[in-house]
């Protein structure tokens, strides 16, 4: 009797994981599928470009990136050209270097002249309009995105917000 018991509670146990591993995995399905669904990050990145520097060692990028997605931060960046890209924040001025970006959920994030931007340093060989360079983001959360970016004339602003913001950066 006791043994009959036992046994039948063993089973029920067993259908109980068998029907919560089901339901995990559709749990897991269904992430991929339904428009409200667990939100990853999706990052686009658009108008990229490197203005031709006029120094030898050090350029500057500019592009938009645009997510569709949860929220994720871009934590840095390398390029094929330099030896370390810094990420700065430009505010009434003032150029600091920050560690990381956020990149909103549903919204955007924009290295523009005057604002935020990368800073390609220690080239290794100087960009000539005309050219691409490769840039690699990384973020917190998304894989690395990799973008072949032109390279303009020095004083290319698509957005036309005051290009001479970035004469200071003589200064570093
Ligand atoms: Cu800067």
């Amino acid at each position: 009797m006791n043994h009959r018991t036992t046994t039948h509670r063993r089973r029920v146990l067993a259908g109980g994981a068998i029907a919560l591993a089901a339901a995990l995995t559709l749990a897991g399905c269904g992430d991929d599928s339904g428009p409200k669904a667990a939100k990853k990050p999706e990052i686009k990145v658009s108008g990229a470009f490197v203005p031709e520097p006029t120094m030898d060692d050090m350029a500057a990028g500019f592009l938009t990136l645009d997510n569709a997605g949860a929220a994720d931060k871009l934590t840095s960046a390398t390029s094929d050209i330099a030896g370390d890209v810094t990420l700065h924040s430009s505010k009434n001025g003032t150029m600091k270097e920050e560690k990381s970006f956020d990149v909103p959920a549903d919204g955007e994030l924009e290295f523009t002249r005057g604002g935020n931007h990368l800073m390609l340093e220690k080239l290794k060989r100087k960009p000539k309009q005309g050219e691409k360079v490769a840039l690699t983001l990384h973020f917190q959360k998304s894989d690395p995105i990799t973008i072949e970016v032109p390279v303009k004339e020095a004083t290319y602003n698509p957005k036309q917000q005051g290009g001479s913001a970035h004469g200071s950066h003589k200064s570093h």
